[in-house]
Parts: C-alpha cells; sequence; structure tokens
C-alpha cells in the first residue's frame, strides 16, 4: 500500500495487483535502496562508536551542524556564500562543487558549522555523508526550477538520517520564479509549509538579492535551540573525515568534523585505518590552531595514510592504542563499508550505462 500510495502521488494510479514496466520498478527499488543502505550504514558506524553514556553534567552547548543539500545548480555554494560573504564559486572547476566543504559562520555570537554538498547525480554518497553527519538539513530548491531527482533524494538522505529540514526555496528574484509551486510539489513528499497547516519550516531566499538570508539563519538557530546540542568538550576527541587527500610536500591531508570532545596538536589519532600524530591543524580560513572544540571542521596533517570521506576517527592516549584502533577498523568497520560502497558504486555504473 506504501508503493500504491506513493505512484499515486506521483499521478500514476495503480492497483496492488497490477504490473509496472521495469523502470519504474527500477526507479522504485533504487530508492528503498538507497534508504536501506544508510540506514545499515549509520547502524554500522554507532556500533563503531558506542561507549559509556557521557555524564550530563560535563556536557557543554556546541553549535549545530548543517548540512546544504539539494538539486545540481539550484544554489547551494551560492547560498553558502551569500551567508559567509565571500566569494568561493569563482574558484570551483566550472562552478559545480565537488567536494563537501567546511565552513564556520559567526551569527552575532551564535556559531553554525555548515557542510556544502554537490548536487549533481554522481555524488551520492558524498549528500549521503553529508545527511549523516549533521543535525540540520538545508534542503536547496531554486524556484523557477522546482523539485527535481536529487531534491527527492536529498529528502531521502535527511529523512534516514532523522534529521529536521528546513526547506530554502532559492532564487526568488527570477521572473519566473513561482514559490508557490514548489510548496506545493514538497507536499508529495511530505513537506508541509507551516502556514499550509503543516510543520516544515520554508524560507524564499535569494542568493543574488540576499532577500531571506537573515530569516533562514534565524530558522536554523531557532531549530538547534529546539535540538539543545551538546557534547562533552573536555575528552578526547571523535569525528568524521569529511575529506582527504595527498599533497605532494605535506603528505595526507585530512579535513576532519570534530563532533565530541577536543583535538589538539600533538594528539595520537587513528583515522579510519589511517593513524598518526596531530603534527598540525588549521581552521576553514586556513588559520594555524592548537585545538578543535565539538562541531569544528579542521584540516590536519601527520597521518601515515590518506583516509577515506566518512571514516571515523578518534583520539587516543598513545601511538599504540591509535594503531590498534585502526587496525580494528581495517578488520571490523571499514570492510562492510568498502563491501556496501561497492554494491552501490556497481549499482549506480549499471544505470548510468
Ligand atoms: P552544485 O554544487 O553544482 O550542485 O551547484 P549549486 O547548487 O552549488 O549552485 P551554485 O551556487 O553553483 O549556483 C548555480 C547557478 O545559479 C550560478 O550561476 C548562480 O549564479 C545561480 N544562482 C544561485 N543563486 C541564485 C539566486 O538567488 N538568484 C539567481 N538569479 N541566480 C542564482
Ligand atoms: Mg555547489
Amino acid at each position: 500500500s506504501a508503493l500504491v500510495k506513493k505512484l499515486f502521488l506521483q499521478g500514476k494510479v495503480v492497483t496492488i495487483n497490477q504490473e509496472i514496466d521495469f523502470a519504474l520498478a527500477e526507479e522504485i527499488a533504487m530508492e528503498y535502496d538507497v534508504i536501506c543502505e544508510l540506514e545499515e550504514k549509520i547502524d554500522v558506524i554507532e556500533e563503531l562508536l558506542k561507549e559509556e553514556e557521557e555524564d550530563a553534567s560535563t556536557l557543554k552547548p556546541r553549535p549545530p551542524v548543517v548540512c546544504v543539500m539539494g538539486h545540481v545548480d539550484h544554489g547551494k555554494t551560492s547560498l553558502l556564500d551569500a551567508i559567509r560573504k565571500e566569494n568561493v564559486i569563482s574558484g570551483e572547476a566550472g562552478g559545480i562543487t565537488q567536494h563537501i566543504g567546511a565552513y564556520v559562520v559567526d551569527i552575532k555570537g551564535e556559531k553554525i558549522t555548515f557542510l556544502d554538498t554537490p548536487g549533481h547525480e554522481a555524488f551520492t554518497s558524498m549528500r549521503m555523508r553529508g545527511a549523516m553527519s549533521t543535525d540540520i538539513a538545508i534542503l536547496v530548491v531554486a524556484a523557477d526550477d522546482g523539485v527535481m531527482p536529487q531534491t527527492v533524494e536529498a529528502i531521502n538522505h535527511a529523512k534516514a538520517a532523522k534529521i529536521p529540514i528546513i526547506v530554502a526555496i532559492n532564487k526568488i528574484d527570477k521572473p519566473s520564479a513561482n514559490i508557490e509551486r514548489v510548496k506545493q510539489e514538497l507536499t508529495e513528499y511530505e513537506l508541509i509549509p507551516e502556514d499550509w497547516g503543516g510543520d516544515t519550516i520554508f524560507v524564499p531566499v535569494s542568493a543574488h538579492t540576499k532577500e531571506g538570508i537573515g530569516t533562514l539563519l534565524e530558522m536554523i538557530l531557532l531549530t538547534a535551540e529546539v535540538g539543545e546540542l551538546k557534547e562533552n568538550p573536555d575528552r578526547k576527541a571523535r569525528g568524521l573525515v569529511i575529506e582527504a587527500r595527498l599533497d605532494k610536500g605535506k603528505g595526507p591531508i585530512a579535513t576532519l568534523l570534530v563532533q565530541k570532545g577536543t583535538l589538539k596538536v600533538g594528539d595520537h589519532i587513528a583515522v579510519g585505518s589511517s593513524y598518526g600524530k596531530v603534527r598540525a591543524m588549521t581552521d576553514d580560513k586556513a588559520r594555524k590552531i592548537r585545538s578543535a572544540g565539538p562541531s569544528t571542521p579542521v584540516e590536519i596533517l601527520g597521518l601515515d595514510n590518506v583516509p577515506n570521506a566518512g571514516d571515523i576517527f578518534v583520539a587516543t592516549d598513545n601511538d599504540k592504542d591509535a594503531r590498534r584502533f585502526a587496525e580494528t577498523f581495517i578488520s571490523e568497520g571499514r570492510e562492510r563499508l568498502i563491501e556496501q560502497t561497492k554494491a552501490k558504486l556497481s549499482l549506480e555504473d549499471l544505470f548510468t550505462q
């Protein structure tokens, strides 16, 4: 009955014992598969991260981590850019986001950590990781284009990760913008605006004129407040790899999102299946820093190898523990993740040929 309802909402009226064509069956199967796989990945990661419950007295408020998702070219990077008032899109190859960028923005003393994600269909796993590592998803939908395939995919990732979605209807400065149509289209995915009796926050914005940006930021802070986000900063750090690469001169460089505790220069650290000692650390503005608390994205040097985006990192007491964690990670967690990713990739290859 879930499938019948879903098809009905897409304007296809079918009965329970009716045949559908292969293309449609494939489309539905892919969508359900993505959700199941994401849930499995979260299970694996949670199992690896399982540890003693933090004593409530040690918890301190931390900034929200917000991931910006949506269809290609709907204006995610421009929107972040408008928020940061700096120009990064001009520096990207062809204006298409290749990696997740991580930025911290200070709004009147309140910090928000943003993760940019690419909208191109080839980057499903990056969007998945984006949703997995964040507290709130900003769904960017261009008012002149409406709901598109990666819009739907982003909704599914956010729902699977069980994070609240704030809808930013972008490009409202365009003459062809149709805000009502976007709202109407999103009702099919159970995102109903508050003024239509639902509980999803919709903010019409323009990255170009900056209209609505202030309201969007307020809504993010409001949503974060409801979540009462807290972490213990006075413990060894844990978090996720956002991206990593090999620099010819500096060796492996990893962008990490610290989720718990505080990461310090000199810490022994296991990052997925690599390990090492934090030799140098820079923040999102390329400034050298000595320590980074919860919800902070940092770039670090000092690993023996390039880890994978999405890997977990933990700071350890000594070099031996770091190596042991890396080895455990290889044997227990990573293989399963790799297997799942491979399965997913081969499926993708199959369908894009
Ligand atoms: P990917 O990262 O490739 O998925 O794209 P994106 O969603 O980050 O889009 P990007 O910010 O690169 O913007 C795509 C195009 O839309 C650019 O040409 C922008 O100038 C334009 N654009 C973005 N926001 C607005 C807006 O508010 N109004 C208008 N008129 N154009 C916009
Ligand atoms: Mg972009």
